[in-house]
């Protein structure tokens, strides 16, 4: 069955599902900065340099990340769609916009804990409000670790509270300076839905992105009287961090940061971003000083008890091909 149809090996009801699949990934402010195309049986995840944020994400980090996360879904759905996937990362050196590509590799029964990802990717939301009380386990950190390791990228829970609240100081700091900026200002404005219906962006009764929890971030733990035993803070603040800097280890922290959000959430756990902490360059410093990270920190994270939340919206599937996409099948 699945041979006799052109697009990747997949029906049109599988090819939708891997289409509706990427288009789930996290972006920064929902900017969804991707282009999907079907292409000689592949998914191809490219970036759209039009929904680059050229303000917020100068070097076009951001939007690696995003889609490296898009490509991870394609390669969850391909799995629990029974095929074993085969992805390449910036497979074309003459085209920079060309994510990564992944190709049915040949039939493979899905197990249920690849089932169970690919549930994950529909309930998965960014935490906008606050977390619960509870601290996150160490069998939940330990999942969420092994989630980023088996991508190749290092995850940094911190859970000592002095460091949390140190933290926390740079992360509202990073808030500030990113705030001062007045290109800054309007381009999260531009990307906050104020009237009517948008297929993109965060809308205001979420909050927008200018309330980021970075902003209003208070952790809940405190590090006591000096001297005394660290007492355990929740949420815990966590970066996935790569070998080197640059455009592949990017994509790969974008692959492994989906792979930490789907087990936090088969896990309970919710996930909010502290992106100003990797954008704003001194206080990305001031991190890698602080927690002694020999390796550089990619994308920066909290992880904490998860609340039900809102959905922001997604672009459907049709309107995220790219023009030269082969079409969907019958
Ligand atoms: C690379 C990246 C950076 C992000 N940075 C922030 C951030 O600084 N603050 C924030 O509140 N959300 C941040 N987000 C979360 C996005 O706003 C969120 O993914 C998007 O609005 C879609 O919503 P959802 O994750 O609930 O599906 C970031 C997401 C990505 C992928």
């Amino acid at each position: 069955m699945h041979d006799s149809t052109p697009t990747a090996g997949l029906d049109r009801q599988e090819t939708l599902a891997v289409l509706i699949a990427a288009t789930r990934a996290p972006s920064l402010h929902n900017s969804q900065p991707w282009v999907l195309r079907l292409r000689d049986g592949a998914v191809d995840v490219l970036a759209d340099p039009a929904r680059r944020l050229l303000v917020a994400d100068p070097r076009g980090r951001e939007q690696r990340v995003s889609c490296g996360a898009a490509l991870h879904n394609v390669r969850v759905a391909l799995l629990a769609l029974g095929h074993r996937p085969v992805v390449t990362v910036l497979p074309d050196p003459s085209d920079p916009t060309l994510i990564g590509t992944v190709r049915p590799g040949g039939p493979r029964p899905a197990t249920a804990a690849e089932q169970d990802r690919f549930a994950a990717i529909g309930d998965r939301h960014t935490q906008r409000d606050e977390f619960g009380s509870q601290p996150v386990s160490a069998d939940t950190v330990r999942a969420v670790r092994g989630a980023a390791l088996r991508g190749g990228v290092g995850l940094e829970v911190v859970t000592d509270p002095r460091a949390v609240e140190r933290i926390a100081v740079l992360a509202r700091r990073a808030h500030r300076v990113r705030m001062e900026d007045p290109a800054f200002r309007s381009e999260v404005a531009r990307w906050t839905a104020w009237d009517g219906p948008r297929d993109d962006g965060v809308p205001a009764e979420l909050g927008g992105p200018v309330l980021s929890p970075s902003s209003v971030w208070t952790p809940s733990g405190s590090a006591g009287p000096p001297g005394s035993a660290p007492r355990s803070a929740s949420p815990l603040p966590a970066f996935l961090t790569t070998h080197t800097d640059g455009p592949r280890e990017e994509v790969r922290a974008g692959a492994a940061l989906q792979a930490v959000l789907l087990t936090a959430t088969t896990h309970g756990v919710g996930v909010a971003f502290l992106t100003d902490l990797i954008e704003v360059e001194p206080m990305r410093t001031s991190v890698r000083r602080l927690l002694g990270l020999r390796r550089p920190p990619q994308i920066a994270l909290r992880l904490g008890p998860a609340t039900a939340g809102p959905r922001t919206p997604r672009r459907a599937p049709e309107s995220v091909l790219a023009p030269d996409s082969d079409p969907l099948p019958d």
